[in-house]
């Protein structure tokens, strides 16, 4: 018997309406490996994932555990047999307990068969403790941050003592520090001999953590390769099936007159944002660099008027808009993709072309106020096209997309408002490398039409390679602005961490 491998998928093939996402894939982990699966948005690593996890039944192919062939009939038979998962979107109940959403459907028992509450906040307290996670077993678990929900992810797909733990982009709503955490917890679980599965699309994350990595494109399994033997170009290429391109597009914009002023703006919240001052000209981007928690996303929110402020002024274009609403927002020509976007963005149950075209509708009115369904339809798939949204049509539901190709379709539909001033909160989390190139092209087209962007950005060399300046944020207050000459990776962190 061959028990060298921990996990042996072999030839699997899953098709959906009118795509082929998995198409004779095969994959073998070692067990004490860290295994990447790597490709990119729509290339099949969840639905790999998923079928294994019995939440798909894959059409062909067979899947062998520690040599012996197996299929889960669903998540609960997989758990069982000692495969984990941490799913790409939260999957937690928000009105229940961390306590209660760690042990769901597998609560202990008292004697008269109720749940042993007491025993459960202990065991979770103790698990919490040994992961080194200060989160209390009492807690709503949505009451707490997305950073903290990922963690309470984190801790129960542990908490399985599994010999098989999938990890499917969790480091997305991680501060750094909390991703050397996960990193250690990685390491601890490889040398107890468990294969971690883990999806990333973070280079850096993946020449950290991985042993070896596999890729896939288009349904394929392209390879798998020791992670000594290959370097960031090549993986790229291996994914991207052409020669890696150069990181950043050449743009040339004239910098023109300011098209937005911030003055003195504070916060509602005390703990937030203090008297921030900026100014955005046209044909600029600006970057706003920081670390999570110095509260960029915030002042996003104030300027689009999601969230109120207790003092200071925003003006567009010399004029003063009191009491901002993203209503007046839009109207003034300002746009803004939200970090959060599969969390706020999306409506599920529509397709792409509705998904996109929602926040234009105004703009394709006829003279008879109808609506011009045939325009609307063709710039959504013009945008959704530049993006490369991978879809078989159209018309196809949104929630069907894999979790890259639904964020180019919420960042297709601000583009297509055609705003003057875009804001873009973390604009390439969760996208992977191919499409980054296309949103930076589009990103320097606005700006050559003397548009204006502000890109706020946890990626340093996305802040530097496309920024003409960077503002930095630390602790809510505006610690220094740079220029494009000076802004290097230890400039912008010297001042994210000045107040530390
Ligand atoms: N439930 C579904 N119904 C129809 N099509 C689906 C479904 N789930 C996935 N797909 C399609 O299968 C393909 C692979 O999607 P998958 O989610 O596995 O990609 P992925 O590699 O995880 O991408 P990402 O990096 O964006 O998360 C995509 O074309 C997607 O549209
Ligand atoms: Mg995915």
């Amino acid at each position: 018997m061959d028990n060298t491998y921990a996990l042996e998928m072999e030839e699997i093939t899953k098709v959906f309406p009118g795509v082929r996402a998995l198409d004779g894939v095969t994959l073998r982990v070692k067990p004490g490996t860290v295994h990447a699966l790597m490709g990119e948005n729509g290339a099949g690593k969840s639905t790999l994932m998923k079928c294994l996890f019995g939440i798909y039944k894959e059409d062909g192919g067979i899947i062998k555990l520690n040599g012996s062939q197996c299929r889960f009939k669903d998540s609960h038979d997989a758990l069982k047999s000692g495969v984990s998962m941490i799913h790409q979107e939260l999957s937690n109940v928000p009105e229940r307990s961390v306590a209660e959403n760690l042990w769901l459907g597998r609560e202990p028992l008292k004697k008269s068969l109720l749940i042993d509450h007491k025993k459960m906040n202990a065991d979770t307290k103790e698990l919490l403790a040994r992961l080194e996670m200060d989160i209390k077993p009492e807690k709503r678990i949505g009451a707490l941050s997305i950073s903290m929900q990922q963690n309470c992810e984190i801790a129960k797909a542990v908490s399985y003592n599994s010999s098989i733990v999938v990890m499917d982009e969790p480091t997305s709503s991680l501060t750094d520090n909390e991703v050397d955490h996960l990193f250690k917890i990685i390491r601890q679980l490889r040398s107890q001999n468990v294969a971690v599965i883990y999806i990333s699309h973070k280079m850096e994350e993946i020449f950290a953590i991985a042993d070896e990595v596999s890729v896939m494109r288009d349904g394929k399994m392209i390879g798998t390769y020791d992670i000594c033997d290959i370097d960031n170009n090549k993986l790229i290429s291996l994914m991207v099936g052409r020669d890696a391109t150069l990181r950043f597009p050449t743009f040339k914009s004239s910098i023109g007159d300011v098209c937005l002023k911030a003055e003195h703006l504070s916060a509602m919240n005390p703990r937030s944002f203090k008297d921030v001052s900026f100014e955005l000209h046209r044909g600029e981007i600006l970057g706003i660099g920081g670390l999570v928690g110095a509260q960029r996303t915030e002042l996003m929110e104030a300027i689009f008027g999601v969230r109120g402020v207790s003092a200071g002024k925003i003006s567009i274009s010399g004029k003063e808009i009191v009491n901002m609403t993203p209503k007046k927002a839009i109207q003034n020509g300002v746009g803004m993709i939200t970090e959060d976007r599969r969390g706020s963005g999306i409506f599920p149950l529509m397709n792409i072309s509705a998904n996109t075209s929602i926040a234009s509708l105004g703009e394709y009115l006829t003279k008879l106020h109808l609506l011009n369904h045939n325009r609307l339809n063709e710039e959504s798939r013009r945008y959704n096209e530049a993006l490369r949204t991978k879809t078989p049509t159209m018309e196809t539901l949104i929630q069907n997309l894999s979790g890259g190709n639904q964020q180019k379709v919420i960042i297709s539909r601000w583009l297509m408002t055609l705003p003057d001033i875009l804001i873009m909160d973390e604009p390439t989390r969760g996208i992977d490398v191919g499409a980054k190139y296309e949103i930076y092209q589009i990103m320097g087209q606005l700006v050559e039409q003397g548009k204006a962007i502000i890109m706020v950005s946890s990626e340093m060399p996305e802040l530097i390679g496309m920024s003409h300046r960077v503002m930095v944020l630390c602790a809510g207050r505006c610690t220094g602005t740079l220029d494009k000459s000076e802004c290097s990776q230890e400039n912008i962190m010297r001042l994210a961490t000045k107040f530390m």
